[in-house]
């Protein structure tokens, strides 16, 4: 049956880093969009919407804010139950307090209750598609990619390989065994329903050049997965990279001499980057993933977004889960609005709200599908109330334009904002 859902429909007519963003971002006040098969058909004013197609089940949201859903484009699921664990910086933070937790993967039933929690805290978070790393164990990625399957979310993930004795003895794979278990996923999971691999080297200080390269080879043979991993995270962790890799260039070289540095890769954090590394990031159109609410909980540094989007970039935006404190993509943007203001560049809200969709779905390349709404895209969305709390509605309702209104919610809402998340057109339960 046909559903009409209506609210304040957020439309995109542009990328509101090269047009101005209220022209690039819209809002559609008393709108419906036409929901058929999980797919949008079209969009229209309320009233007339609901004259044509009388016979569709309709859904009101009243003034609510409907958006597409969030895309979280790199977060470790099983970090969920560690995540705001005090005191330290990347590289001791991984020893003290990650690897241990990753290491409870190795249980299947441990990694599938985990899954699901964590997806429903993102369904209650507006967020509908994520870009998950998992651990060592095939299980992790089983249990991820079923519990999507299981809410009909579109996911991407993959196995994290770490060969290398930098990583704890309990949490290491080979070469062959990251070649082998990653092709078998790949096989079971890529392009199955809504699911999409990435080929994942959780990083080159745990990996040895040989894991690398074999990694390298797989995505040749699949070219279509992704590939994600960190780069550039802490000046600590480049340090380290140049003393394991003495014959790299530099950090990036250390994926680039393997195969690893083209269109789909997608680059966790990227703070700080040398100007070889940017230019050859930017010639192989690779997408760079910014985690701001990790790069200031871990204290990695200030991601430079105007001068990223001024170049042109891919650039996702994502929580980092357990390195980000927070699950909520709201509050991604607006640690993104304040690391902006950090490198000098005031982030408009609308650009802000593309960022976490469209901009996540670039770096995806997934912007056909999802990250908009518009006509034949999946109906991927978030309804979002913009006097979620005292505090943000007593702000909000002296608002004189809707960015001035929305903008408070951006800054101060949480999952309480959220009142529906729609999955291919069908409500969660949240
Ligand atoms: N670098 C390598 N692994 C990780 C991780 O799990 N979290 C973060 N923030 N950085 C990493
Ligand atoms: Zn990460």
């Amino acid at each position: 049956m046909d559903k009409l859902i209506a609210g304040q429909v957020v439309t995109y007519h542009g990328n509101p880093f090269e047009i101005p963003a209220e022209e690039a971002v819209q809002v559609l006040s008393d709108a419906a969009i036409l929901i058929r098969d999980g797919h949008v058909v079209s969009i229209g004013g309320r009233d007339h919407m609901r004259a044509k197609h009388h016979e569709a089940e309709f859904f009101d949201h009243g003034p609510a804010l409907i958006v597409p859903g969030f895309i979280d484009a790199h977060a470790h699921y099983p970090q969920t139950a560690m995540i705001a664990s005090w005191g330290k910086r990347l590289i001791d933070w991984l020893n003290t307090y990650t690897f241990p937790e990753e290491a409870k993967f190795a249980d299947p039933a441990y990694a599938h209750d985990i899954a699901g929690r964590y997806l429903d805290l993102l369904l209650a978070n507006g967020t509908t598609t994520v870009t998950s790393f998992c651990t060592i164990h095939p299980g992790s990625v089983e249990a991820l990619f079923q519990a999507a399957e299981d809410r009909s979310m579109r996911i991407v993930a993959g196995k994290t390989c770490m060969d290398r004795d930098t990583a704890p003895d309990f949490l290491r794979d080979t070469a062959k065994a990251a070649y082998d278990e990653s092709k078998a996923l790949i096989g079971r999971w890529h392009g199955n329903g809504r699911a999409t691999y990435a080929i994942t080297p959780r990083f080159s200080p745990t990996s040895t050049p040989e894991q690398l390269d074999a990694l390298g080879r797989l995505w040749a043979e699949y070219p279509d997965c992704l590939m994600q991993t960190h780069l550039s995270e802490q000046l600590d962790e480049i340090e380290w990279v140049k003393g394991l890799y003495p014959d790299a260039r530099d950090y990036l070289d250390t994926y680039e001499q393997f195969g690893l540095v083209r269109e789909g890769a997608l680059f966790g954090h990227a703070i700080h980057l040398e100007p070889r590394e940017i230019a050859h990031l930017k010639a192989m159109d690779c997408s760079l993933i910014h985690c701001p609410t990790s790069n200031t909980f871990i204290g990695s540094g200030l991601f430079d977004m105007g001068a990223r989007k001024g170049e042109g970039f891919r650039v996702g935006l994502a929580t980092d889960t357990g390195g980000g404190s927070s699950f909520s993509m709201l509050r991604t943007m607006a640690a993104t609005y304040e690391i902006g203001q950090l490198t000098h560049t005031a982030i408009h809200p609308a650009q802000l709200l593309w960022l976490a969709t469209y901009g996540s779905a670039e770096a995806l390349h997934m912007q056909d599908k999802i990250g908009a709404i518009a006509p034949g895209m999946e109906a991927d969305f978030a309804v979002i109330d913009l006097a979620s709390t005292p505090a943000i509605a007593q702000r909000a309702i002296r608002a004189e334009t809707i960015w001035e209104e929305v903008f408070p919610t951006i800054m101060m809402g949480d999952d309480r904002a959220i009142i529906a998340s729609y999955v291919m057109g069908e409500r969660a339960a949240l």
